[in-house]
């Protein structure tokens, strides 16, 4: 098993990581904390444990109890057009957080780190870093609350705690923590300091002024862990508190659990643009199970929900906890068979898709400005 910012691959042992990167696991006494503070039922997606780890989440829960102000931030590396259903987790995730805390939110369009690590023009990046904000707004974030920016563009505005950030890190610590080696480009070198510049709340004085004491949440997927460890490290240096950290796992590749999904094989993934028939063929086809080899075997011992790609699925898009657990019940015994939990599997991706396109349809040209152009110049 391997996980950095760039790559996920084997069977990833979600315990494991949380010893070895030293952040916590999230427990019932935190997700009923948050309850309790949000008077709203816990998002599925951290009451199933897919939002796993956190770093001082009880913290910033101790700010927000005594009245201070605090903004979450999230990103996304603009890297292709086709988005999948997995790049919606953080944003589905990231939006029930504002809502249910009715704070501020920044987003991250690393446009620049996209040309640094993948064969794309400048020019390229930008234009893809403006398709995959119209993604994201179509999420449901509030227009009032979200400022949503790309590198290139918010640059300027961003380069004093960049800079900051980049006097306070060794270049041994980020070979280290980033896995780079002396033949890595010098952009590759520099660019973390650009990702963990949003978890300073100075960096968007429009926002914030010039308050140094604005706690900042990350929710991200666990492989951007180690950005934001080095932003711990330079925060308290500058006078800023430490970001907290809240972490998900991954979504795997239809065909098994092995790494993460990745786009450069269609029949793994589900795109955001595929259509109805294609997520049920591929689905149908492609999704690995963990059903029994005959009927007969399957209706004896049921289905190995730990490694049946259908189920991990349902867990993070299936909104429903009582279907699910019905299921979980009768497909885990065997009473339901695999084909009915594919086409179970394929409803709700067609819904989540098919709301996702109509959401899209509606960001227009002036919706998009009206979410990036806030910056006072
Ligand atoms: N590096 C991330 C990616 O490749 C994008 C990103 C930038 C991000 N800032 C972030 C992700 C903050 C999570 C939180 O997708």
């Amino acid at each position: 098993m391997s996980v950095t910012p760039w790559h996920v691959t084997g069977r990833v042992d979600y315990a494991k990581i949380v010893e070895q990167f030293g952040c916590k696991s999230i427990d019932t006494v935190l997700i009923d904390r948050i309850e309790r503070l949000t008077g709203q039922t816990a998002h599925h997606l951290l009451r199933r444990g897919i939002f796993f780890a956190h770093r001082d989440l009880n913290e910033l829960l101790d700010a927000h109890e005594r009245g201070e102000p605090w903004y979450l931030y999230t990103g996304r590396g603009p890297s292709s057009e086709a988005l999948h259903v997995g790049h919606l987790i953080p944003f589905m995730f990231a939006r029930w957080l504002q809502q249910a805390f009715q704070v501020h939110i920044v987003i991250q369009l690393t446009d620049d780190e996209k040309f640094l690590w993948k064969d794309l023009t400048v020019e390229e990046s930008q234009r893809l870093a403006r398709e995959n904000c119209k993604d994201i707004i179509a999420c449901g974030f509030d227009a009032q609350k979200t400022f949503i920016f790309t590198d290139f563009g918010y640059m300027g505005h961003m380069y004093p705690n960049v800079v900051r950030i980049q006097r306070c890190v060794p270049m041994n610590q980020v070979r280290g923590i980033f896995g780079l080696s002396g033949e890595d480009s010098i952009g590759k070198i520099a660019f973390p300091a650009v990702q963990a510049a949003p978890a300073l709340s100075t960096t968007f004085p429009h926002l914030f002024g010039d308050r140094k004491d604005v706690r900042c949440l990350v929710p991200c997927a666990i492989d951007q862990d180690p950005y934001f460890r080095m932003a711990r490290d330079c925060a308290p240096r500058l006078g800023h508190p430490k970001p907290a950290l809240i972490e998900s796992t991954f979504l795997s590749g239809l065909r098994g659990l092995d790494g993460k999904m990745s786009a450069s094989d269609p029949s793994n993934v589900v795109f955001l643009s595929d259509t109805p028939e294609q997520i049920r063929a591929k689905v149908n086809r492609h999704a690995f199970t963990g059903g029994g080899a005959t009927l007969e075997e399957h209706r004896k011992h049921g289905a190995r929900l730990e490694v049946d790609v259908p189920w991990q699925w349902l867990n993070v898009f299936m909104e429903d906890s009582k279907r699910l657990e019905h299921i979980g019940n009768e497909y885990g015994s065997g009473r339901m068979l695999t084909g009915e939990v594919k086409v179970e599997l394929a409803n709700v991706l067609i819904q989540v898709v098919e709301r996702h396109k109509a959401a899209r349809a509606a960001v227009t040209d002036e919706v998009v400005d009206a979410f990036m152009l806030d910056v006072r110049t």
